[in-house]
């Protein structure tokens, strides 16, 4: 099994259109698109689930769980103090990647903390649509015991 779940949070539903300055002019889509193009080419199975509810985002990592062989998540601005996508990370045990397409080390403080990172398999932010790219390759890599 190869699968690999992209789960963005809140607000990225908007990308393209939300402060593009910051997160590019690309919409989620658009980036979906890209990701299922490299994901072909790689034999890898992936859905996507984008929520701005922290409940449904909670309810989709619960299902993922042994569906999925690893989940790639956007958090959104829940990753920064939602405790309960913390735990729900912590329940499960499909290995979890945390991105975020900005700089959050490099941006207000209040994006510095992230307290998921600390119950994920890793993390990878900075790069723009890249991240989830990056993410994807992190996910390949996992699912090869590399
Ligand atoms: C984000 C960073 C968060 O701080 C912000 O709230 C977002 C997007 C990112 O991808 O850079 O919604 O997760």
């Amino acid at each position: 099994m190869r699968r690999v779940l992209f789960v963005n949070g809140p607000n990225l539903n908007l990308l393209g259109k939300r402060e593009s300055s910051i997160y590019g002019e690309q919409s989620l889509t658009a980036i979906n698109a890209e990701i299922s193009h490299k994901a072909n080419t790689e034999n890898i199975l992936i859905d996507f689930f984008q929520s701005n509810i922290e409940g449904e985002l909670i309810n989709c990592l619960h299902a993922a769980d042994g569906e999925f062989s690893v989940v790639v998540i956007n958090p959104g601005a829940y990753g920064h103090y939602s405790i309960a996508i913390r735990d729900a990370i912590a329940a499960i045990s499909v290995p979890v990647i945390e991105v975020h397409l900005s700089n959050i080390a490099a941006r207000e403080e209040f994006r510095h903390a992230s307290v998921i990172s600390a119950v994920c398999a890793g993390v990878i932010f900075g790069f723009g649509k890249n991240s989830y790219l990056l993410a994807l390759e992190a996910a390949a890599m996992l699912m090869e015991g590399k």
